[in-house]
């Protein structure tokens, strides 16, 4: 095991990654938030106020999260989660996630952090419950038709 840490720091330094001390965060960015518990995840999705689909549509296109996520939450690209489909508390808690910096680690969750810290509880609800109202995307990563929620 020991012998790994050499390889390991030179693919982190090859890959641009900070090593311990430069991986502390900069002193502008807010301190992580401590881990979920069980109990204090079950709180947090609590204290949403209920979320509501037409609503959530509407935040999904003024802000922008349909020109990455598509169209009806189905991405574009492999790059880009999809999101219809997914359970209302599965998307809420990505959405605290990202926004009380519990997921940080990729160029993408950084991006994701300053888009959810622009969400209100009330957009974060209705967002969630707008992807929860979508059907699945085929296999082939392609959108259903909306208006036919099968499971073919
Ligand atoms: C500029 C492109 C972009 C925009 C705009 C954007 N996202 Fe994202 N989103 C991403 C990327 C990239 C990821 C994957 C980030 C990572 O590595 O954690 C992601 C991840 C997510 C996830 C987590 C999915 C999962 O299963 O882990 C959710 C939920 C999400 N976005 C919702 C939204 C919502 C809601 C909006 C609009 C308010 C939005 N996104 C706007 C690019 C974008």
């Amino acid at each position: 095991m020991r012998r790994m840490i050499p390889t390991l720091l030179a693919a982190a330094a090859l890959l641009g990654i900070g090593t311990a001390a430069g991986a502390a965060p900069a002193a502008h960015e807010a301190a992580p938030a401590s881990a979920w518990t069980s109990a204090s995840l079950r709180q947090a999705l609590a204290a949403l106020p209920p979320g509501d689909a037409k609503r959530g549509e509407q935040v999904h296109r003024q802000m922008f999260c349909a020109s990455c996520h598509g169209e009806v939450g189905v991405a574009p690209t492999l790059n880009w989660a999809h999101l219809a489909g997914q359970k209302a508390s599965y998307t809420a808690k990505m959405l605290l996630d990202y926004q009380q910096g519990r997921r940080l680690e990729t160029e993408g969750a950084r991006l994701m952090r300053d888009v959810a810290q622009m969400l209100t509880p009330q957009q974060i609800a209705d967002v969630a419950a707008y992807y929860a109202s979508l059907p699945l995307p085929r296999d082939d990563g392609t959108p259903r038709p909306v208006s036919s929620v099968t499971h073919a």
